[in-house]
């Protein structure tokens, strides 16, 4: 058989032209049907590392959160992609040391599309199960990746994702339905117990100046309804609790940026939308809305139902994000469960490698929330956990935050960085890139 690395030129130049191309960067995209009436989409960038072959650097799985935020929109051109919304090369782009796999997930989200509105999901475990089978559409037509180091990195719900993500993965591997290589996931800034995550932004906001002792009480009163929702089992109706609260939250601090609380906001102006329409257009839309530069020259939704929609040959129906809404209604009964057992089943039953990051300027998926669940976890290394040292991270003279690990278990606090890491910080997110792959 050829080396890998003569057949790949060939292949480049002919199959992504028929399949449609969008930038400079080698890639590849394409739908796979993940159940009947189900199609997912996903775009794939190739390493630009100077190696022998691409499949000498691990493959990365980017996914963003809502449900319903659409990685190949926002993770390509708004977080780490090759380009950003100016169409310029990123200089810090993930992949100068990945493959990329950026993934529209669940259906229904970005250029994913269903054939019928009942075949969106409804849980984090369908999701983890249409996951599976678009990795094994993607072996099947990459067969060069299969016994490639594998990582699964999300962002809010995407970090939340990637849990059950990981271990239906783990299952595949084991009963040999699937070959790939998964080492790991990463939890960036991840929805994984909703609860502690809603009960912790007030004396956040009140520790930084953002609220005072009244707007303080509104918030965690809002807040324990939440809780007391989910404790009595009624899901959907702690998700609307959850939505309150956000209001209260924006009442109080006169609209602090959910994904930033250092960053400076434009007011919203009258708004007669319901709580749960404004917080759920917040979390669809997974990003700092004042760090968005100003300078970008294009709008995403503008670019991904125009020139890029064209370029990759996306079917005439599609519209990119006009199901998101939809998406994330579906999963309103799940949207407040936590998947803190799936990360001790991660850490009890494999040997994948589970990492934790947060930037620390957060407040939707805020550090102080992580903190609670992650010292709940139970699994044999608890407590070795528990007294491992927390070590500075150092990146060119500059502190950029901390880690803690033990065993599998990994935690990452990023400094100056709010929700997206890999975008508010590099530097940082180089480390534990590192850390996970050994690359970075
Ligand atoms: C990337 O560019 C930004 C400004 O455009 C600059 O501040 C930063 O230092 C650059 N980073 C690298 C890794 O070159
Ligand atoms: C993981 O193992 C610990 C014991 O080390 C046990 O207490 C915990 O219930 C287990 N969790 C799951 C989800 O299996």
């Amino acid at each position: 058989m050829l080396p890998n690395w003569l057949l790949i030129p060939a292949l480049l130049c002919c199959v992504v032209n028929v399949s449609g191309q969008f930038g400079p960067f080698k890639q590849d995209s394409g739908y796979v049907t993940v159940r009947r009436g189900a199609h997912m989409f996903y775009w794939l960038f190739y390493t630009t590392a100077d190696e022998r072959s691409y499949t000498d650097r691990p493959l990365v799985v980017w996914l963003q959160g809502g449900p319903g935020g659409s990685s190949t929109g926002i993770g390509n051109f708004e977080i780490l992609g090759p380009l950003d919304l100016s169409l310029q090369e990123r200089n810090y782009t993930w992949v100068k040391n990945f493959n990329v796999l950026f993934i529209d997930n669940p259906v229904g989200t970005g250029y994913s599309y269903v054939d019928d509105w009942s075949f969106l999901t409804t849980t984090n475990d369908q999701i983890a199960v249409d996951f599976v089978n678009l990795m094994r559409g993607f072996y099947e037509k990459h067969a060069e990746f299969e016994g490639v180091p594998l990582y699964i990195y999300g962002q809010s719900y995407g970090g939340k994702m990637a849990v059950d993500m990981g271990i239906r993965m783990h299952e595949a591997e084991q009963a040999g339905t699937i070959r790939s290589n998964l080492r790991g996931i990463a939890m960036g800034n991840a929805w994984i117990h909703p609860v502690d995550l809603t009960l912790t932004w007030g004396p956040l906001l009140l520790a930084a100046g953002l609220v005072d002792e009244t707007g303080y009480q509104n918030i965690q009163a809002a807040a324990r309804e939440a809780e007391r929702l989910f404790d009595e089992g009624l899901y959907a109706q702690s998700t609307d609790a959850w939505a309150a609260t956000q209001t209260q939250v924006f009442r109080a601090t006169h609209n602090v940026d959910f994904y930033n609380i250092l960053t400076k906001t434009q007011g919203f102006g009258p708004d007669t939308r319901t709580d749960y329409e404004i917080a759920r257009e917040l979390t669809i839309r997974d990003m700092s809305y004042s760090a968005m530069s100003r300078q970008e020259e294009y709008d995403l939704n503008f670019l991904m139902n125009g020139p890029v929609k064209e370029a990759l040959g996306i079917p005439a129906h599609v519209r990119w994000g006009s199901l998101s809404n939809a998406v994330f209604d579906q999963q309103r009964g799940d949207f407040m469960k936590p998947v803190t057992e799936g990360i001790e089943k991660l850490l009890n039953e494999t040997d994948i490698i589970v990492q934790k990051y947060n930037g620390n300027l957060d407040l939707i998926c805020d550090t102080p929330g992580q903190m609670l669940w992650m010292d709940r976890l139970q699994w044999a290394g608890a407590e070795g956990y528990r007294s491992a040292p927390r070590q500075p991270i150092w990146e060119n003279n500059r502190l950029e935050g901390y880690s803690k690990s033990y065993g599998n278990l990994r935690f990452f606090w990023i400094n100056m960085a709010g929700h997206s890491v890999p975008r508010d910080n590099p530097a940082g997110s180089n480390a534990f890139l590192r850390d996970m792959t050994s690359f970075g």
